[in-house]
């Protein structure tokens, strides 16, 4: 009878999302104003599955996407979110052919064969292979050396690409061709990464092999580097998120541009996201601050009658009607979040937003019906929160906590002995007169004129390596779900019982009543 009765009253405090947020619905909570009941649980956190699938095709082995900022995500992010099983989102704030080719930088990331190497020629100066290295960023000075026909040559040693050997040829700094080590595409057979690993163990010291075919023709590259970290890997518990060719996954921001007349750009969106397509992205989002918008659900009809197999993410939206829109327009993943961001002024400017886990809560069962994903768009900032959200959408996207980051665009600063990274919303005014003013529907011509901005410029605290912060957040996810007893995301969902927090509930969440002497993380 008492057991009965003490079920009862968990039933009655900790109640299911469908009881719990109507019975709250004249109140727009979020991540603070609630908590999670804990359950029986016969799952240790590190026993949990971590894995959520986006769209079809679009498949995440942590459920976290770096945001497509330009203080966030560009290539470094978007190859360190993939190495760590998630995803990064390119930023649009750069000349396009700039994204393409930060693109291409993360899907010929650590690849177990560099299929299209770059190249130099026999009789370039090392003068321009440096000018080369230094216009394209390029982290490696080592190359193969081809003729005009394709044909192997040899190999230029990183060892002689140096400013004093610029007035010398290729020709007469490369290892020559007899010297060099390759193996052909066939000698490579079912397992590449375990053929070049016992080729690496054989021949002491030698660091790159190179791929042939029976005429000398090049054909890829393979690292030592690569195959050790691909080896590693393959040990980890959380495996990169990679596509099917075992490129890392890359996903790309693209705008819903309007032409001189004010209509939406539809050759120049095609011939962006075509261009982007050809590069191997894996996933475009039409990233605006009003999702439930015409511009933005035609520039999705567009993108999807063009692209039927491309993975779409679209938003942002914090209503049922703007979901179920961006998914009959054809978007498989929305993002939910208006206003909730640390560096965002949106709700202060125009007076509009929904706090984050009632918007969740009311996207998630038009959702539901639609077989879209929603991806819970802005104020993370605790592993906790991610918890909380993802009881409600697949995936998390985060913007400052991963701006901090090393791998996050932009030089650390000292500022009174700490380091800081510059962190700015999109909708600040020096990001839309960077380039993104579209997204919060402003003309490109308003860049000059006036704008109301609805984001700030903030710094944040340096916060070392993304590997390090990840770790965290991915730590604090496994043990929220160990404590409602979740094996995965789905259990995580059917399980989750909330309850409300008071102030008094929110101050006794957090350190109190201590000297702190050293954070949590
Ligand atoms: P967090 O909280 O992770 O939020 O820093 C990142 C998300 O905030 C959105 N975003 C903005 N929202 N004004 C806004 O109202 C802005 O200037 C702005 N910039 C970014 C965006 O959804 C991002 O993923």
């Amino acid at each position: 009878m008492a057991a009965t009765r003490n079920i009862n009253l968990d039933q009655t405090f900790y109640q299911a999302a469908d009881a719990f947020f109507p019975a709250n619905h004249k109140v727009g909570l979020t991540f603070d104003d609630i908590t999670l009941a804990t359950l029986y649980s016969e799952i240790l956190p590190r026993n949990t599955q971590l894995d959520t699938t986006l769209a079809e095709g679009l498949h995440l082995n942590i459920p976290v996407i770096s945001a497509d900022m330009d203080t966030v995500t560009e290539s470094r992010m978007a190859i360190a979110m993939a190495l760590n099983g998630g995803l990064g989102l390119i930023h649009y704030n750069m000349a396009e052919r700039d994204q393409l080719s930060q693109v291409s930088r993360v899907k010929y990331h650590v690849q177990g064969l560099i299929q299209d190497p770059i190249k130099v020629a026999p009789e370039q100066l090392i003068g321009d292979v440096l000018a080369l290295i230094e216009e394209k960023r390029f982290g490696f000075s080592t190359f193969p050396v081809v003729d005009a026909k394709g044909r192997l040559v040899g190999l230029l040693s990183g060892h002689v690409v140096k400013p004093r050997y610029a007035a010398k040829k290729v020709i007469e700094a490369l290892t020559p061709r007899q010297q060099v080590h390759t193996i052909t595409r066939k000698e490579l057979g079912k397992d590449p990464i375990a053929r070049a690993d016992k080729f690496f163990t054989e021949h002491l010291g030698i660091h790159k092999l190179l791929v042939v075919d029976e005429d000398d023709h090049l054909h890829g590259l393979i690292t030592m580097s690569d195959v050790e970290r691909i080896t590693q890997e393959r040990k980890a518990q959380f495996k990169p998120a990679r596509d099917a060719q075992f490129r890392l996954i890359c996903g790309a921001a693209v705008s819903a541009t309007r032409n001189a007349f004010g209509e939406l750009d539809r050759a120049r969106i095609l011939n962006h996201a075509g261009a982007l397509v050809d590069r191997g992205v894996d996933v475009v989002a039409v990233s605006t601050a009003h999702g439930h918008s015409k511009g933005v659900g035609d520039t999705v009809k567009v993108l999807r009658d063009a692209f039927p197999k491309l993975p779409i993410i679209a938003g942002n939206v914090t209503s049922a009607a703007g979901v179920e829109f961006l998914a009959d327009c054809g978007a498989n993943a929305i993002k939910v979040g208006q206003g909730p961001g640390s560096i965002c002024t949106t709700r202060m400017v125009a007076g509009v937003g929904i706090p984050q886990m009632t918007a969740l809560y009311v996207c998630a069962g038009a959702a539901a019906k639609k077989k879209v994903s929603l991806l819970a768009d802005g104020g993370i900032t605790k592993s906790g929160d991610i918890v909380k959200a993802l009881t409600l959408a697949q995936s998390v996207i985060c913007g400052g906590m991963l701006a901090g980051c090393t791998e996050a665009p932009g030089e650390v600063m000292e500022i009174g002995g700490k380091l800081y990274k510059q962190y700015r919303g999109m909708g600040s005014l020096a990001a839309m007169k960077a380039g993104s003013a579209a997204r919060y529907g402003h003309e490109k011509a308003d860049a000059t004129r006036k704008l109301a901005a609805e984001g700030i410029e903030a710094l944040k605290e340096s916060a070392g390596s993304v590997d390090r912060v990840l770790a965290q957040l991915i730590g604090g996810i496994q043990s929220g779900m160990g404590y409602l007893g979740a094996a995965n995301f789905e259990q995580l969902r059917q399980k989750a019982r909330y309850i409300r927090v008071s102030p008094a509930g929110q101050r006794e969440a957090a350190p109190h009543d201590v000297v702190e002497l050293k954070t949590g993380n």
